[in-house]
């Protein structure tokens, strides 16, 4: 089994129907495909890749070696002990938003240019593949993406589009730690541009785990839990996870199109029409709704201390109506 790759040039031409509904299918049962052709230039990937492996052995590898996986992992070898470390993840980590781009690393050359110009791409993306799934559900164009921002884009409540830079570097034992704990994702949209030789990343599909196979310069799309809330179950936020690998430092830069902490969540209404609404009427049933509704920054909260848990109990924690 590998994971779906869709040819988003296709959703240009004459291809284009069957492309929808191989996405809709990806969004319904796997929760995870991969876009070739999307629009991304191949010379602006190469210069990511180029400046997040030099910021890694610049700014950011010694610290990894001194990291609280690295000291847990180092003992148990130590001890021969047999337990499996699952408190800690095997991954350097750091996040990109417009918010703390005083914070970004700055000792990289070129670092700050070329992953504001990436994520510039990277949002613009998300929004396409937004009103993408807006099509598929049969919601007007901008739903999704006017729910994320609580009403408009210009106010202060506008969505969260965070980019998250990692790296598993090789590890000595893979058996007895995570390069990241089973979870599945809690906001919107997630695009992943993966390592493009070292594998790790898995997801849960019918109950086994099936590998992210690499495949140069595609984007992984994947679906966080309030698309699931907002499609009422339809499409699938699913559980992944990424093993450590004895070999290479695997790259991942995860960006996410999340909705505003103040954006109320829920299934879309449109979703829940009774089966006797008449031709042309609608008649919301507030009975099928599978989701309670709630404060997305709510959700956040309970997500902080219970992201390595179920997803369900999550969303009965922070039911509000
Ligand atoms: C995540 C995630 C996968 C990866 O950051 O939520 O699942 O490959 N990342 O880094
Ligand atoms: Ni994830």
């Amino acid at each position: 089994m590998t994971i779906p790759v869709i040819d988003f040039s296709n959703l240009a031409g004459e291809e284009r129907a069957k492309t929808l509904a191989q996405i809709a299918n990806c969004c319904e049962e796997w929760g995870f495909f991969q876009l070739i052709n999307h629009g991304i230039s191949e010379e602006l990937l190469e210069r990511v890749k180029k400046v997040a492996s030099e910021c890694y052995k610049v700014e950011r590898e010694a610290n990894f070696e001194n990291s609280k996986p690295v000291k847990l992992l180092n003992e148990i070898i130590k001890k021969k002990n047999d337990e499996k470390i699952e408190n800690v993840d095997w991954e350097d980590v750091f996040l990109l938003s417009d918010d703390n781009d005083d914070q970004w690393p700055s000792n990289t050359p070129n670092f700050k240019e070329t992953m504001k110009e990436y994520r510039v791409e990277l949002k613009k993306l998300a929004i396409k593949v937004m009103e993408i799934m807006d099509e598929n559900l049969g919601l007007p164009k901008g739903y999704i993406f006017k729910a994320f921002n609580d009403g408009g884009e210009e106010n202060k409540n506008a969505a969260f589009f965070g980019t998250k830079v990692s790296h598993y570097p090789p590890c000595p034992d893979p058996e007895k730690v995570n390069g990241l704990r089973a979870h599945t994702d809690a906001g919107g949209v997630i695009l992943l541009f993966q390592d493009d030789e070292v594998k790790g990343l898995q997801i849960l599909k019918d109950g086994l785990w099936v590998d992210v196979q690499p495949v140069k310069n595609a984007v992984v799309i994947n679906i966080g839990d309030q698309i699931e809330v907002l499609s009422n179950g339809r499409y699938k936020s699913v559980l992944h996870r990424v093993l450590a690998m004895p070999d290479g430092n695997r790259r991942s830069i995860a960006s996410f199109y999340n909705p505003s902490y103040e954006a109320i969540l829920g299934p879309a209404p449109a979703l829940l029409v009774g089966p006797e609404a008449a031709e042309g009427e609608v008649e919301v049933v507030d009975g099928l709704a599978k989701y309670p509704k709630f404060v997305f920054g709510d959700y956040m909260s309970v997500y902080a201390e219970q992201k390595f848990l179920p997803k369900e109990p999550r969303f009965q924690a922070v039911k509000t109506m």
